[in-house]
């Protein structure tokens, strides 16, 4: 299908037919929205049985799934500007650099540093040591993330720990500078104090810059230790110190998504258990949270990235609190000792399964249990005594086979012998299909689970194919999250992959059929979020940024349409008897806000033709004089969104008169449509 769609937009480009074609696209756009005066509009009745509520749609339907792949956490959602500040990556000078260091000939009087061991083992095991020669010789800086974003008149926080060691107090100059050199903004810190104190001082800056790096001046000579230095905006989201990206974080609050999942992703799994996610190691003091290699930072050899390291200082408890902000579920995937099943496949043996396990019901009392118990007491510490109310587990990522229905067997016993209120997600594999996906199903199903968690990274062909996956699934069987998925242009983890319009509609019209089937799919979520521009290991993703600025794609538009207007009960669409599932290329779900007391149409047109909608109602009940259309449509499959043009797609919204009953409302070629209508009866 999509060789077709994109050979009839090549004979369009090439023959008399385009300029026709040009003209009827403009004239749709220009006219009012349900003016249908073509020869090409198409005629499509939908009948909606508002007063017959099939289920409820579930808060959690349109959620976010978060892992730290593409530079997400650190160099991403988390603030902190400086790469590797505390000198714990494997290599532990990465990041940092000594241009006028006295190891250049040039510079024999210069000065140097020296990584130094603490002697503790755990997340602070490493010091610099600074030897300085002369006066205002010696440099040390810090590129960020490819490079900082530095914005003009802007407060940026630096914490440091210093210490001196011998000589007399150290003034330093500490800068904000841009790729030439100049100064964007600097302050200055006095190291007298013999022992380890904090520095905490700001740095005002009058120019923006997206590649600007840090560095200190030493302008005397003498010899200190720095340990955990780090630069923060200021304004940062709701203002906490050292916290979340603003732009980034309102993107996710603009979803206003029904649950967060996190932290992943392969990410839990890790490549070898050693390096699985260990959400103990992520709480407490910042310092003692152990730096881990990013599993992102060897996987594809098409994007290296030798500098992927996770701090953790986006760890669980930031992520709860997140959930929180956000007014979102707050959903925890955990390792169930199985390492990734693509890289080493390593296995914790079933008689060493216990500490894992341990880690799940820890974490549940760190969420939700009281302050005076172990984890409870650490969670008040961190500034929030009351609980998180976590209600949602996920045992496992994307593990297959028997090792995984016996493992996951041994958690599902013992969260909930002691939390039986806890609901736990259980997963079906990497695929949608195929032996592996058949045996889980088969398993999880014969044990009634709650909850499976199915991952879809198919091309639009596969999205626009399945809009009826779920028509004829059992309604009595697990309930189904959607958890992973995404349009794949080319091939999955292909570098090529877009977040095109064509991949975006093909979701959109996939997503119909997930809410028309609200009754067993009670959560979903694209993957993954975020990416880098200069930092990714894989794409599509659903935002993308860089220092400065950030995006959503025409993926985060379709997302946000369905999580902004979800509806609160599912009711019967039909078409000529059926569901729409893609007859003569329209998918079409309907629910009601019996909050708003409205319905809600949500109609995705693929086809290359106006449809006129007549709307068939219940006898009796009446609607209102207009209608409110949200349209996100291109005729286009290649647009994309970017930088230049974040929001080449983007939704349009309309008010349609419609005099109390729709008829020829008109629904543009591949577009989804949102369409709200006032209903004046009760449903
Ligand atoms: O979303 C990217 C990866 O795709 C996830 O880490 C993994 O769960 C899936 O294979």
């Amino acid at each position: 299908m999509k060789m077709r769609k994109r050979n009839i937009q090549k004979l369009y480009k090439l023959s008399p037919l385009l300029l026709a074609y040009v003209l009827f696209i403009a004239a749709c756009q220009q006219e009012p929205i349900s003016s249908t005066k073509t020869a090409s509009v198409e005629k499509e009745t939908l009948v909606v049985d508002v007063s017959n509520p099939i289920s409820e749609i579930q808060p959690t339907m349109y959620g976010i799934f978060f892992e730290d792949i593409n530079f997400a956490a650190d160099g991403g959602l988390y603030a902190e500007m400086i790469k590797n500040r505390s000198f714990e990556f494997e290599s532990p000078t990465m990041g940092w650099e000594q241009p006028n260091s006295d190891r250049h000939s040039m510079n024999e009087n210069s000065g140097f540093a020296t990584v130094m061991n603490t002697g503790a083992t755990g997340g602070n095991q490493h010091f610099l040591h600074v030897k300085v020669k002369a006066d205002n010789a010696y440099v040390l800086a810090n590129e960020g993330f490819r490079g900082m974003g530095v914005k003009a008149d802007a407060v940026y926080e630096l914490t440091m720990l210093t210490r001196l060691q011998s000589g007399t107090p150290m003034k330093l100059k500490c800068q904000l500078v841009t790729e030439e050199g100049k100064v964007l903004g600097e302050t200055a810190v006095e190291v007298g104090n013999k022992t380890w104190e904090t520095k905490e001082v700001t740095i005002n800056t009058t120019g923006t810059e997206p590649k600007a790096k840090f560095q200190i001046v030493f302008e005397n000579q003498g010899e200190i230790d720095l340990d955990m230095v780090s630069l923060f905006p200021q304004d940062t989201w709701m203002g906490r110190k050292k916290g979340l990206r603003k732009d980034l974080v309102q993107l996710l609050a603009d979803l206003d998504p029904g649950f967060l999942r996190f932290p992943g992703g392969c990410i839990v799994e890790g490549s070898e258990l050693e390096k699985r996610y260990q959400w103990k190691k992520t709480v407490g003091s910042i310092m003692d949270r152990e730096v881990l290699i990013n599993r992102w930072n060897t996987e594809f050899d098409h994007r290296p990235t030798p500098d992927y390291f996770q701090s953790f200082g986006l760890g669980f408890f930031e992520y709860f609190q997140l959930s929180e902000d956000l007014g979102a579920e707050p959903l925890p995937i955990l390792s169930c000792g199985m390492a990734c099943q693509f890289n080493s496949a390593e296995l914790v043996p079933m008689d060493q399964l216990e500490p894992y396990v341990q880690d799940a019901l820890d974490l549940i009392e760190f969420a939700n249990g009281p302050v005076n118990s172990q984890w409870g007491k650490l969670r008040a510490e961190m500034g929030h005594p009351e609980p998180f109310n976590m209600k949602y587990i996920g045992v496992g990522n994307e593990q297959w086979g028997p090792e995984y229905i016996k493992r996951y067997k041994v958690f599902d016993k013992a969260i909930k012998e002691k939390y039986p209120e806890m609901i736990i997600v259980s997963g079906s594999g990497p695929f949608p299909d195929g032996e592996h996906f058949d045996y889980a199903m088969g398993e999880l199903k014969a044990m009634n689970v709650e909850i499976i968690d199915e991952h879809y990274y198919r091309n639009p062909e596969w999205f626009l194919e399945n809009a009826d996956r779920y028509d004829n699934y059992d309604r009595n069987g697990p309930k189904i999250f959607a958890g992973e998925y995404a349009a794949q242009s080319v091939a999955i983890a292909s570098p090529e992959n877009k977040n095109n319009w064509e991949c975006a509609l093909s979701e959109a019209a996939f997503m119909t059929g997930l809410e028309r089937n609200a009754e067993v799919v009670h959560l979903t979520s694209y993957a993954p979020l975020m990416a880098h521009a200069e930092g990714w290991q894989w794409t599509p993703d659903l935002i993308w940024f860089n220092n400065l600025a950030s995006y959503g794609t025409a993926n985060y538009y379709v997302q946000k349409l369905y999580a902004n207007n979800p509806g609160t009960h599912l009711v019967p669409l039909k078409s000529n008897g059926a569901a729409l599932t893609g007859q003569k290329g329209l998918y079409a779900s309907a629910t009601i806000d019996v909050n708003a007391n409205e319905l809600i149409l949500k109609v995705v047109n693929s086809s290359n033709n106006v449809k006129a909608l007549d709307l068939e109602l219940p006898d009796g009940t009446k609607i209102g004089n207009k209608v409110e259309m949200h349209v996100l449509a291109n005729p286009d499959l290649d647009t994309v969104n970017s930088f230049e043009t974040p929001e080449a797609i983007s939704p349009e919204i309309k008010e349609v008169e419609i005099n109390g009953k729709v008829t020829d409302l008109a629904i543009q070629p591949q577009s989804l449509s949102i369409i709200r209508i006032g209903l004046l009866t009760e449903t």
